[in-house]
């Protein structure tokens, strides 16, 4: 397995230095703290590992080593996601952009932008003082990426906001009265169960008003050995990136999680019956132990042979996700797949909902 020490202090020193940078003309910035909604107050993951699977909330793969990582995974063979997805919007970003009209664009977890450069690129075509508002819970990640955009893109006014889906929503300024637009990529909504995808989509409804836009990327289903192998890469760049959740909790809350003893595992779950159609990480104990998280005063008791799960990633069946949508009044007027139907590409239009905000 390649050494990631090299990200880690790459990504820390360019966060550092940048961070003197934020004052940008062009920028406004929002660190979203404790007072927030949905603080990291580690709740989450004391629920997570008190009950059976143990569980992980997978935001805690990113921090700057985990953004780094993924950014790695992007460009792996076997990770056929980023570039098909890419490869629809370098297709159909114009036909997005000329079916909304000028809008704010607004993206959940956003990254590093490397996709949304495409739809800046179209939106650039009609508006001349486009914004743009990135949204992550990596803070590193998303000033060098608010940094970079600004040098790429001379009119472009950019408001980032470091924190949580939910903090962010929360926050969010509407400084312009043009429409809106919410871009969510990546498939990154497989990452929620259902309970967790509605209370998502509910928060999408009310960040937009009726006739407003949200641009979705999902994965779609498809053979088992292309999930598996996309998920389970040759490099072992999937396993640094599922292993780095346990050094970011131990910084974070200080644990002492020793990640010789746990090992990747990653297989797809198919159970029609439950509705499953997901790719499940896990990080799987190698032996009986109990670690501790000091700052939580918590401590997990682990047999050897016990697995953590860390993440779903789910793999949609698209009748089923418009359905889903549609109970959050959010109607795909368009969707676009690649050849192989591997993954799609839906612009939604928010709709107004009787008795609530119908004319
Ligand atoms: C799968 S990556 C996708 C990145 C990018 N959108 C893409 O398509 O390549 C998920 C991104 O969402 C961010 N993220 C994960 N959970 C989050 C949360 N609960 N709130 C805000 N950002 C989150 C991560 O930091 C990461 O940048």
């Amino acid at each position: 397995m390649q050494s990631t020490s090299q990200f880690n202090q790459a990504q820390f020193n360019q966060a550092q230095s940048n961070q003197a940078q934020l004052d940008h003309a062009r920028l406004r910035w929002m660190t979203l703290g404790a007072s927030e909604p949905s603080a990291d107050d580690g709740s989450e993951i004391i629920q997570g590992l008190s009950q059976t699977p143990k569980t992980l909330p997978c935001r805690y793969f990113y921090d700057d080593l985990g953004s780094a990582l993924f950014e790695k995974i992007c460009d792996l063979p076997e990770y056929y996601p980023t570039r098909t997805e890419q490869g629809l919007l370098e297709t159909y970003a114009a036909e997005v952009a000329a079916l909304t009209g000028s809008c704010e664009l607004v993206e959940l977890g956003s990254g590093s932008s490397r996709k949304t450069r495409l739809i800046l690129d179209a939106y650039s075509q009609l508006d001349d003082h486009l914004q743009y508002c990135p949204i992550d819970v990596s803070a590193g990640i998303l000033k060098i990426t608010a940094l970079d955009l600004l040098d790429q893109y001379p009119t472009l006014r950019l408001c980032g906001l470091a924190g949580t889906y939910e903090q962010a929503l929360a926050k969010l300024p509407r400084t312009t009265p043009k429409n809106r637009m919410l871009i969510f990529l990546g498939s990154t909504l497989g990452n929620l169960n259902d309970a967790e995808c509605h209370n998502f989509l509910d928060l999408i409804q009310t960040a937009l008003q009726p006739g407003e836009f949200f641009l979705l990327g999902v994965d779609l289903q498809k053979p088992a050995a292309i999930l598996e192998a996309a998920y389970n890469d040759a490099q072992g760049v999937t396993a640094a990136f599922n292993l780095n959740i346990l050094t970011h909790l131990n910084r974070r809350f200080q644990g002492n999680f020793d990640l010789s003893k746990f090992e990747h595992w990653a297989f797809y779950r198919a159970d029609a019956a439950a509705g499953l159609s997901q790719i499940e990480m896990h990080l799987r104990s190698l032996q009986a132990q109990t670690v501790s998280l000091e700052a939580l005063n918590f401590e997990v008791a682990l047999e050897a042979g016990e697995t953590l799960r860390t993440e779903i990633s789910r793999k949609f069946h698209l009748p089923t996700l418009t359905e889903m949508l549609e109970n959050h009044a959010i109607a795909p007027l368009k969707t676009w797949t690649d050849p192989k139907s591997w993954f799609a590409l839906l612009l939604c239009q928010r709709q107004c909902t009787p008795g609530v905000d119908c004319p």
